[in-house]
C-alpha cells in the first residue's frame, strides 16, 4: 500500500542538483529507474520530469532507509530525504552527474507492476502498446521532452501576441455544421431531437464575426476536429494557432508572422530564420516542384520539356500535348546507373499518382541510354539534356499526361528521389516559404463543380474579380500558405468582406440564393452591419511542435492521440453508449 505524505514537503527537483548544492538536505521525490545493489549499498536512479539523481542507500547512512530501499523496483514512486554529497565516481552523461543523495529516510508513495513498456528514450515498441498505456508512454523523457516544447512554443506564442495587440478569445466548439469542409465531427442535441451540433473544423466564421463586433486583433489556441482520413501529420482532433485581424492586408499578415516565426524557432529551438521569407506565386510552386508545398532544401526541379519533344513520333508524348497536356522532366543526380528493377519501381511509384509510366534517359560515361531511343534522335535527347542541365551520372525522368498528373507525379517523384538518394540527410536547414496567388477555386471533376480551394470566406484578388463568373478558373486568391521544408504549416487568407461579393461567390460554389442563407445567413446577416477589411491565418500547432521537436509523427506531439483509425486504445472511443442515453436524444442505431 502506497504510503501518504503526512506533511513531508518536496524541496527540489531531481534534475536541478548540482555540486554547488553539496551539504545541503534534500527532499526529492519522484519515479526508481532502476535500483542496483553494490558492495552493500543500494543505488537507486530516481526520475522526475527534469531528469535523473542518484540515490544511494547503505546500513551506515540509515539502517530503516536501506531495508526499506531494498523493497523498490522499477516505477516504484517514492520520496527520498537525505543529504547531498559529492560522487566518488562522477556519471559524465547525466547533468547531475557529479552528486548523489544519501538516502536518511524513504516513503514508498506507490508501487509498481513491472511496466509492459520500457521507461526510456528512443523506445521501440508498437504503436498501439504505447497508446494503450500512454501515461507511461509520456513518462519517457523523450515524449516530456517534446510536451515541454509545446508548452514553450504557446508561451512564446501567446506573449508574441499579446504584444502585438492581439486579445485571446474562445469560440464555441459545439456549432453548426456548415457545408464545404471536411465531414463533421456530429453531435446530437436532446433539445432538439433529431438535430446536431457539429464540432468545429476551425473557428473560422466566428473570428470573422469576432472582427465585425470590433475585437480588431483575435487569437486562440483552437482546437479544431475534422473526420479525415488520417496521415502521418494528420490528426481528427488537432490544435492550431488561430488569428485574424482588421484593417489589413496579405502583406500585413504575412509580415506579422514572419515575425512570430522567427522569435518561436529561435526561443523555442535556437533557430535562426532569416527575414522576409521568400515568396512563391502557386503557379511556380506547381511548375517547379509540383506542389504547392515545396521542399526548397533542394533542387530538382522540374522543367517543361513539351517544345523539344513536340515533333517526337511517340504516342505518349503525342497524346498528351494533343490533349493539353504536357511533357516535363526532372533529373537525378547520380542516377545513371539505376538498374532495369530499380527504375520499374519508380513507374510503380508515379503510378500512385495517376501517371501511366515514365521514360528516362540515362547520361553514363559510355553513352546515353534511353528507353525512347527509338523515338528520338541524338539530337533531341541531347537538346532535353541540355535543357535540364544534365550531366554524366544524371538520370532523366520523363512524364507525359495532363497537367495535374505530370506535377502530382513528378512533385512526388522529386521527393522520392531525395529520399532514396539520401540528399536530405545531415540536412538541417529550415527552408521556409510562403505559397501566395493560389487559385480561389478548383474543379471537383466527380461533383462537376468548382469548389473553394481555401475556404469560401477567401478574398479573390481584386484584379481577377472581373473573372468570377466568366472564368472561375483563372481567378487567384487573396491566400498564402506558410510551408516549411515541404510541409503546409499554416495557411491564411484576407477574406471577403462584402455582402455582395460573399453572395457572388457561394453562387459560383453552386449555392442557390436560399441554401446559401440557410447555410451562412449569421454571416451575411453580420455583413450587412459594417464589417472592417479583414484576414488572418491559422497555424497546424502541432505541425509546428513536430518541427521544434524534430519528430515526423503527429502523435508525438499529442497528449493522448488517436491511433491511424481515428480510436483511442487507452479509452477505447469511440464507443457504445446506453440504451437510456440513446433514447434521450431520440436515436435508434440502424
Ligand atoms: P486550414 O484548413 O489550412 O485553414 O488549417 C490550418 C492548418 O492546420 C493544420 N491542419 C492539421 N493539422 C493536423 N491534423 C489535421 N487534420 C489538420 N488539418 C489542418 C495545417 C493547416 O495549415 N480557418 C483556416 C485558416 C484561416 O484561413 O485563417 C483553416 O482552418 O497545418
Ligand atoms: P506503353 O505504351 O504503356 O507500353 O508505355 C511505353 C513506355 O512509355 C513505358 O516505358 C512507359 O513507362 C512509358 N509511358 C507510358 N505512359 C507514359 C506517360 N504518360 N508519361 C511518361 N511515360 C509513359
Amino acid at each position: 500500500m502506497g504510503e501518504a505524505l503526512n506533511g513531508l514537503k518536496r524541496t527540489i527537483m531531481c534534475g536541478e542538483l548540482r555540486e554547488t548544492h553539496v551539504g545541503n538536505k534534500y527532499t526529492v521525490m519522484g519515479w526508481v529507474q532502476r535500483r542496483r545493489n553494490l558492495g552493500g549499498l543500494e543505488f537507486v536512479d530516481l526520475r522526475d520530469r527534469t531528469g535523473i539523481l542518484q540515490v544511494v542507500f547503505g546500513e551506515e547512512i540509515n539502517k530503516d532507509a536501506f531495508e526499506k530501499a531494498n523493497t523498490v523496483r522499477s516505477e516504484y514512486c517514492i520520496a527520498v530525504t537525505g543529504t547531498l554529497v559529492k560522487r566518488e565516481a562522477a556519471n559524465k552523461d547525466i547533468p547531475t552527474g557529479m552528486v548523489e543523495l544519501k538516502g536518511e529516510s524513504i516513503k514508498i508513495l506507490s508501487e509498481s507492476e513491472t511496466p509492459p513498456i520500457y521507461i526510456k528514450e528512443n523506445l521501440d515498441a508498437a504503436e498501439n502498446i504505447r497508446l494503450k498505456y500512454r501515461y507511461l508512454d509520456l513518462r519517457r523523457p523523450d515524449m516530456q521532452k517534446i510536451f515541454m516544447i509545446r508548452h514553450k512554443t504557446a508561451k512564446v506564442v501567446r506573449d508574441f501576441l499579446d504584444q502585438n495587440g492581439f486579445l485571446e478569445m474562445e469560440t464555441p466548439i459545439l456549432g453548426k455544421s456548415t457545408p464545404e469542409g471536411a465531414r463533421d465531427y456530429l453531435v446530437p442535441s436532446r433539445n432538439y431531437e433529431g438535430k446536431f451540433y457539429a464540432l468545429p473544423q476551425s473557428p473560422q466564421l466566428f473570428k470573422q464575426l469576432l472582427m465585425i463586433s470590433g475585437y480588431d486583433r483575435y487569437f486562440q489556441i483552437a482546437k479544431c476536429f475534422r473526420d479525415e482520413d488520417l496521415r502521418a501529420n494528420r490528426q481528427p482532433e488537432f490544435t492550431q494557432i488561430d488569428m485574424e485581424l482588421s484593417f489589413v492586408e496579405e502583406d500585413d499578415v504575412m509580415e506579422l508572422n514572419e515575425r512570430l516565426v522567427q522569435k518561436v524557432f529561435k526561443e523555442v529551438a535556437g533557430v535562426d530564420v532569416k527575414l522576409p521569407i521568400e515568396r512563391m506565386p502557386y503557379k511556380v510552386a506547381m511548375e517547379k516542384y509540383g506542389s504547392d508545398k515545396p521542399d526548397l532544401r533542394f533542387g530538382m526541379e522540374i522543367n517543361d520539356i513539351s517544345e523539344i519533344v513536340k515533333d517526337v513520333d511517340f504516342k505518349v508524348f503525342q497524346d498528351a500535348l494533343a490533349n493539353g497536356g504536357s511533357v516535363r522532366a526532372i533529373k537525378a543526380g547520380n542516377c545513371a546507373t539505376m538498374g532495369r528493377k530499380q527504375i520499374d519501381k519508380l513507374v510503380e511509384f508515379v503510378k500512385t499518382y495517376g501517371a501511366k509510366g515514365l521514360v528516362w534517359i540515362a547520361y553514363k560515361e559510355d553513352g546515353i541510354k534511353s528507353s525512347v531511343a527509338k523515338f528520338m534522335n541524338e539530337e533531341q535527347t541531347k537538346a532535353v539534356l541540355d535543357k535540364i542541365n544534365a550531366e554524366v551520372g544524371d538520370l532523366v525522368l520523363i512524364a507525359a499526361d495532363k497537367n495535374s498528373v505530370v506535377f502530382q507525379s513528378l512533385g512526388a517523384l522529386r521527393l522520392h528521389m531525395a529520399k532514396e538518394t539520401g540528399i536530405l540527410e545531415n540536412n538541417n536547414e529550415y527552408r521556409f516559404v510562403w505559397v501566395t496567388e493560389f487559385p480561389l477555386f478548383s474543379y471537383n471533376e466527380e461533383e462537376q463543380r468548382f469548389q473553394a480551394e481555401h475556404h469560401p470566406f477567401t478574398s479573390p484578388m481584386d484584379e481577377d474579380i472581373q473573372y468570377l463568373e466568366s472564368d472561375p478558373g483563372r481567378v487567384r486568391a487573396k491566400a498564402y500558405d506558410i510551408v516549411l521544408n515541404g510541409e503546409e504549416l499554416g495557411g491564411g487568407s484576407i477574406r471577403i468582406h462584402d455582402i455582395k461579393l460573399q453572395e457572388r461567390m457561394l453562387k459560383i460554389l453552386g449555392f442557390t440564393e436560399e441554401r446559401a442563407w440557410d447555410s451562412f445567413g449569421f454571416l451575411l446577416e453580420a455583413f450587412k452591419f459594417g464589417a472592417p477589411p479583414h484576414g488572418g491565418l491559422a497555424y497546424g500547432f502541432d505541425r509546428m511542435i513536430m518541427f521544434l521537436a524534430g519528430t515526423e509523427n503527429i502523435k508525438d506531439v499529442i497528449t493522448f492521440p488517436k491511433n491511424q483509425n481515428a480510436f483511442c486504445p487507452l479509452t477505447e472511443a469511440p464507443n457504445v453508449v446506453d440504451e437510456t442515453q440513446l433514447n434521450e436524444l431520440g436515436i435508434s442505431i440502424k
